[in-house]
């Protein structure tokens, strides 16, 4: 459906933004009043209120805390709610597409089952042990093993290290940035029982080894966090456990 610039424009506002939307097979054009700060998502909701109610994509909270309005905007992932159109389109064109390594529910929307299926692969869930301490556990925030995972535990998983990452799209068996960055923060955890097990779990073929240090993921991330740091942190700590394992043999 596209909107005549005239009558997308409104009073006070000058300009109009061009945007493509990608929808299936099909890509959708509209046009939206350009509008001062406004957001990659402000755009998405603007044309799904007044122009299209059937535009189908994801947000909950607006502030960079959720992780669910993850898109791809000309060509790059990134988390709409806190990506201005005016960074990102200074030419007035806005090309939108689901985020790429992810089933597409509808238009914009994608399935993350595989993405948090690959947390579980990876032992991305705390495991207390058997006989958890009664009392709150302490962790030192100065200690090396809490300073070594200190931005890591800011992950708001919003799939955008996912999306960028070239080994998933080759491999879609590989338990990509997100879930490995989180068995790093575990497996610095020094409260968790499941040191080896996570150990194991990322070690195999999809695991930490695959990873071609492409820093795709770093460079995405809106966080700011480096997973290819913490997937070298596995890479590191599951080789020491594979010569442990062979003196143990030995
Ligand atoms: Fe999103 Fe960054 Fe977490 Fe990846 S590491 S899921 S890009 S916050
Ligand atoms: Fe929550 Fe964007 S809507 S992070």
């Amino acid at each position: 459906m596209t909107v005549p610039v005239d009558h997308a424009v409104g009073q006070g506002v000058t300009e109009a933004l061009r945007v493509r939307v990608r929808r299936g097979d099909a890509v959708a054009e509209y046009v939206v009043p350009r509008r001062a700060n406004q957001t990659v998502l402000d755009v998405v909701t603007e044309i799904q209120r007044d122009q299209d109610p059937t535009l189908a994509y994801r947000f909950a909270c607006r502030v960079g805390m959720c992780g669910s309005c993850g898109m791809t905007v000309n060509g790059r992932p990134r988390w709409t709610c806190r990506t201005r159109v005016a960074a990102v389109a200074p030419d007035g064109m806005l090309s939108l597409e689901p985020l790429r390594n992810l089933p597409v529910v509808k238009d914009l929307a994608v399935d993350m089952e595989p993405f948090f299926e690959k947390w579980r692969r990876a032992h991305g869930y705390f495991e207390p042990g058997e006989n958890p301490p009664d009392d709150f556990a302490t962790v030192e925030p100065d200690s090396p093993a809490r300073q070594e995972v200190d931005a890591g535990i800011e992950c708001i998983n919003c799939g955008v290290c996912y999306a960028a990452c070239d080994v998933v799209t080759w491999n879609p068996d590989y338990l990509g940035p997100a879930a490995l960055n989180r068995a790093w923060t575990l497996v610095n955890d020094v409260r968790d029982q499941d040191r080896d097990g996570r150990l194991a779990a990322v070690a195999g073929d999809a695991g930490c080894h695959s990873c071609h240090s492409h820093m795709s993921c770093t460079e995405h991330c809106p966080k700011g966090l480096s997973p290819t740091f913490s997937i070298a942190g596995l890479k590191r700590e599951t080789g020491k456990a594979a010569l442990r394992r062979f003196w143990r043999r030995g």
